[in-house]
């Protein structure tokens, strides 16, 4: 039987009962995605499944993303996040490697610099390390509810523009390709989204600066408000088991990396992206209808 057991006193929750590389009745679906909309973080525990079945179950969500040129599986459905080589072992890894890395240390949002920003994202544990490389959300959902009223008012309305070349570039601007920098070009999202279960901040590493705010003053917003958003009780700590796999909701929490022993110890994980239905900003899909 599926059972939803809440795993953080705000947000996130254990699904269990279920084995996902069976087909899934829509009863037991519908009941996945209420709790994925309420929860916002849901862990499988226990999923031994290949890509073809990764990918079957996260499109049961909608259409996926193809992942960018840059990223380990550039083209395809998948992003492989390893430190294992072709030949089966712990590898050096590239710049490229170390980048991105140390990219997902720091509070993001998946694909928020995509005009389209994602909607999930499934992330299946194949191997992991002994210790360390636990995942870390905060739930921004929690954080606005939390807000002062004068704070709730001097957000609302708001667009960030989010840029994928200034969020790299803080971590090294040399490692920024010509063609990352053409595929994408800065981005309007809302400061605020909406659900059927409250508002959110959206925010995140590649939130530069907010429209009709001078760049200091963005700043000062931005790292307030994700200092705000990232406090201890906003945070689930998720500590991976084999074969764990963890649905999150973009619009909802913000996640990292955690570090762990990279030159001696495994870790294997494969991410898929449900893309957004819409973008974060009512009238920009208004003008898509046009
Ligand atoms: C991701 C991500 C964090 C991790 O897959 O999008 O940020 O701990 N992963 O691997
Ligand atoms: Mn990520």
């Amino acid at each position: 039987m599926l059972t939803i057991t809440p795993l953080h006193p705000l947000f996130a929750a254990r699904v269990t009962g279920l084995d996902l590389n069976n087909a899934l009745d829509d009863a037991v679906f519908a009941a996945i995605s209420d709790a994925f909309d309420r929860y916002s973080v849901l862990v499988f525990p226990q999923q031994k499944i290949d890509d073809a079945t990764q990918i079957r179950f996260s499109e049961r969500f909608g259409p996926l993303e193809s992942t960018r040129a840059g990223a380990n599986g550039a083209g395809s459905k998948l992003i492989v996040l390893t430190n294992i080589g072709l030949d089966g072992k712990i590898g050096a890894s590239s710049d490229k490697q170390v980048l991105n890395n140390k990219a997902n240390r720091i509070w993001h949002t998946d694909s928020s610099f995509k005009a389209v920003s994602a909607r999930a994202s499934l992330l299946s544990a194949r191997e992991i390390p002994s210790q360390g490389g636990d995942t870390e959300y905060a739930s921004l959902r929690c954080a606005y509810a939390a807000l002062s009223e004068a704070d709730k008012t001097l957000v609302e309305a708001r667009v960030a523009i989010h840029d994928f070349t200034w969020s790299r570039s803080r971590i090294d601007t040399a490692l920024v390709s010509d063609a990352e920098r053409a595929a994408q070009p800065p981005v309007r999202q809302a400061v605020v989204v909406d659900s059927r279960y409250g508002k959110a901040l959206y925010l995140g590493a590649h939130a530069h600066y907010i429209e009709g705010m001078d760049e200091a003053e963005s700043r000062a917003l931005i790292d307030r408000l994700m200092a705000f958003g990232t406090q201890d009780r906003f945070i689930y700590r998720h500590t991976w088991s084999p074969h764990d796999l963890v649905l999150w909701d973009n619009r909802a929490v913000l996640h990292r990396a955690t570090p762990f022993a990279t030159s001696n110890e495994r870790r294997h994980m494969v991410r898929t992206t449900v893309a957004g239905r819409a973008p974060t900003i009512a009238s920009q899909s208004a003008q898509a209808a046009e």
